[in-house]
């Protein structure tokens, strides 16, 4: 930054305009490329973003702060702004010397504690209020800023689970509407899904199913740190339960054989005694 300044100053008394600007704009941000020169203080966030934090429990972010050879944190500043909208207002949450390890925020619920190259921001009791780009500025004793920035977001819960089939690739798809790092798992009749019945896709929302015909109830069971939620599709009854039902017709059919047969039998034994009592008053009529 000192080198562009001094190089914007100096083409500036050239008095040589079109020089001026093209020395000023296209060969001077070359200096602010250059790794760690005369003036280099860096400070980035330690988080991974986004930061997803669960509503009334504490966010904590931390930064580390890498002043260059010739420079001394004079100021830390923590701030946030909303994500999206046309004038996001940005509010200051904490304001601290860089020497005093301690400083308190602009709310009771908001701390700041600052090591040696690290400064921590941490904010108890969190809401979707607080949620938004934090933004953590150091200045240095030059008067110079530099700004790092983190996404932070409320953690949601698993909402509205679907699961529809996809006739043409015999495929399930599992759908989750906007829950945080939804994990998705399939059973099949209650028990976890086996190769014969079908392979789960690497980010776990479709089910190919290598069984035929398909059959069966089918869940799709989609979780995270807050709960679970699952949706279940069902494909009809399987041929299993078929052949129950085909034994029941058979048994009921030889049933009824049975039966008639033993009905047939009883009227040909009665046929048959009452031809032999006719036969039998024959023979006592010739004797007599
Ligand atoms: C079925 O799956 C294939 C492959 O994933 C996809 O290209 C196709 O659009 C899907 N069809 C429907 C109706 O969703």
């Amino acid at each position: 930054m000192d080198k562009f300044l001094f190089l914007c100053s100096l083409s500036a008394s050239a008095g040589v305009m079109d020089l001026q600007y093209f020395l000023c704009w296209r060969v001077a941000p070359l200096f602010l490329l250059m790794p760690c020169g005369l003036h280099c203080m860096s400070v980035h966030v330690l988080n991974e973003e986004p930061v997803h934090v669960i509503p009334g429990s504490s966010l904590v972010l931390k930064a580390q702060i890498e002043p260059g050879p010739s420079e001394e944190v004079s100021v830390i500043t923590w701030e946030r702004e909303p994500e999206t909208g046309i004038a996001p207002e940005r509010v200051t949450l904490a304001t601290c010397p860089g020497r005093s390890p301690e400083c308190t925020g602009t709310r009771p619920n908001v701390h700041v504690n600052t090591k040696q190259h690290e400064t921590t921001l941490q904010i108890n009791g969190y809401s979707r209020a607080d949620s938004g780009v934090y933004a953590v500025t150091v200045t240095d004793n030059r008067g110079t800023k530099t700004t790092a920035h983190c996404i932070v977001r409320e953690y949601e819960a698993v909402h509205h689970v679907s699961l529809s089939i996809n006739v043409s690739h015999s495929s399930l798809v599992c759908g989750e509407a906007w829950g945080t790092n939804p994990n998705f798992s399939w059973l099949y009749e209650r028990d976890a899904v086996t190769q014969t019945v079908g392979q789960v896709s690497k980010d776990g929302t479709t089910l190919v199913l290598s069984m035929t015909p398909i059959c069966g109830h089918f869940t799709c069971v989609v979780s995270n740190k807050l709960g679970y939620s699952s949706a279940t599709y069902s494909a009809g009854p399987c041929e299993k339960e078929g052949k129950g039902t085909s034994a029941v017709v058979v048994c009921l059919v030889l049933l009824l054989l049975l039966f008639g047969g033993l009905l047939a039998f009883l009227l040909w034994r009665r046929y048959r005694s009452n031809n032999r009592g006719e036969r039998l008053q024959n023979h006592l009529d010739d004797t007599v």
